[in-house]
């Protein structure tokens, strides 16, 4: 991408940067130009409008080079080294999975159950990431003891960094583990956003998902359900009475997943919701007494 130099003036550096990513036809060039700009200048967004100071030379090259990165779709979040989740922000790294708006819809309804559950109520986020499940969760209610786990040491070690960061590390736990391997309790509430896109489609995912966002975060495997029918499996002898499994799914995997998870035990609810697009996007499971 031609970059051409970038303006000393504040004002002017954000317009250069909008214009560079409506260029090279980024989907939301001025909100993106806002917050890259902003970060380089050191400043909230919503206060960058209103500055009137100039660029030194070190932050109009750092302001080139972020554009440029972002012009051949690196992801904005490992740009920035941030993303929003919900009501808070989370750090997030090359190679961790970036959270997503549809998680967000996860973590609510995770924390409308957890404001049920007894005191000291347990809790595990299965592929955890950023540990952005289990931190939603863990902010909700002092009193409940989270466990998430990853298979991914660099996710493991961001996850930590955001709960150390959102003062949450006295109550999550964090565990590698391939599902639930290194598990052995049972808990109240079961949350997961496990990988669920079909191999075969991750190559037709936009360049910014496939070539920068960890394989093993997207891949469920031929159909993108096998881990989520392992979770579904195994979560069953790792709920307490009563306790909920909610995961994330894609849409169209509902109905399969529906009758999976039937096959698997009795139920006391269960039933797939829509995410604010009208697309499948949770499964959530009641588990009857257990014996
Ligand atoms: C789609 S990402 C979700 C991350 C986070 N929960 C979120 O919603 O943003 C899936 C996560 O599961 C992890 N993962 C993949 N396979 C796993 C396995 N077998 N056991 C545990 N974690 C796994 C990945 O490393 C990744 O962090």
């Amino acid at each position: 991408m031609e970059q051409g130099n970038v303006p000393a003036c504040v004002a002017q550096a954000l317009r250069w940067a909008w214009g560079r990513l409506r260029r090279v036809g980024v989907e939301a060039p001025y909100r993106e130009a806002l917050l890259i700009t902003s970060h380089v200048v050191g400043t909230d967004p919503a206060e960058l409008v209103a500055k009137d100071g100039e660029l030194d030379r070190g932050a109009r090259d750092l302001l080139r080079e972020l554009v440029r990165k972002r012009g051949e779709n690196y992801p904005l979040a490992y740009l920035l080294g941030y993303v929003g989740f919900l009501d808070f922000v989370l750090c997030v790294r090359p190679g961790v999975f970036i959270p997503r708006p549809e998680t967000e819809g996860l973590a609510e309804r995770a924390r409308a159950l957890a404001a049920t559950l007894p005191l000291g109520a347990r809790v595990l986020d299965v592929g955890t990431g950023t540990g952005a499940l289990a931190v939603a969760i863990a902010l909700v209610r002092k009193d409940l003891r989270v466990v998430a786990v990853d298979t991914s040491e660099l996710a493991l070690r961001c996850a930590w960094e955001n709960a150390w960061r959102l003062g949450v590390l006295n109550q999550v736990e964090l565990r590698r583990s391939d599902l639930f391997q290194a598990v052995t309790e049972r808990f109240h509430l079961i949350v997961t956003n496990p990988p669920y896109v079909p191999s075969g489609e991750i190559p037709g995912l936009p360049p910014e998902i496939s070539w920068h966002e960890p394989g093993e975060a997207l891949d469920g495997g031929e159909g993108g359900t096998e881990l989520l029918q392992r979770i579904i499996r195994s979560a069953v002898s790792h709920l307490e009475s009563g306790g909920w499994l909610l995961c994330e799914i894609g849409h169209g995997q509902g109905a399969g997943l529906l009758r999976f998870a039937k096959g698997v035990t009795n139920w006391l609810e269960l039933r797939v919701e829509y995410d604010i697009d009208g697309r499948e996007r949770y499964l959530m499971g009641c588990l009857g007494p257990t014996i």
